[in-house]
């Protein structure tokens, strides 16, 4: 009998080396897009930049930043091919361990007006709108709100 042996999808610490697989997702769920020098950029910051592995390919990614008492998710992306399948909740619940971890009281995060999907999983989490940024987001022909979100831990 021979058993085909699947890998289990993993999440693990971004890799400079995986930077490149980074970036087609980043420009394919995106029309501003963070730039290679970004994600980069945040590895080397020390901020916590993990992915979404499956058979040595990428299919989602978040960094987040801890200061003393509050953490910031900075980006958080599963690939078009991956969504709805609870890997962006997976990698949230993730972040609020390590936030938990380090003793942060809140984790804040901000989300586009229209982006109506990504806000509902927040909000499934716990997360709560607390403010508003004017014209914080670049958008086709203006700037668009961004949402701010806290989630008490
Ligand atoms: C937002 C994003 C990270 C969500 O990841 P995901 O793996 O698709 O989400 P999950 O499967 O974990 O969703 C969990 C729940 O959140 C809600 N949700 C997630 N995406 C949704 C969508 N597009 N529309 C409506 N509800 C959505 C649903 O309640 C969903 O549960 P359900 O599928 O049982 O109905 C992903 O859609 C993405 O990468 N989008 C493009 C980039 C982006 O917008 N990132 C967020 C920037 S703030």
């Amino acid at each position: 009998m021979s058993a085909q042996l699947e890998e289990t999808p993993r999440i693990r610490q971004m890799l400079l080396k995986d930077l490149d697989e980074v970036i087609v997702i980043e420009k394919e769920v995106f029309l501003f897009p963070w730039t290679q020098g970004n994600f980069g950029d945040s590895i080397s910051s020390g901020y916590h930049c993990y992915v979404l592995e499956l058979d040595s390919h990428i299919f989602g990614y978040g960094v987040m930043s801890i200061g003393p008492s509050e953490a910031h998710i900075l980006t958080l992306s599963v690939a078009s091919g991956s969504q709805r399948e609870g890997w962006g909740d997976k990698l949230l619940q993730h972040f609020i361990c390590l936030a938990k971890e380090c003793c942060a009281r809140s984790i804040f995060l901000e989300v586009r007006k229209s982006n109506l999907g990504a806000a509902k999983l927040y909000e499934s989490i716990g997360f709560r709108q607390v403010a508003t940024r004017t014209g914080y987001y670049p958008a086709m022909g203006g700037r668009e709100d961004a949402i701010v979100m806290e989630l008490v831990l």
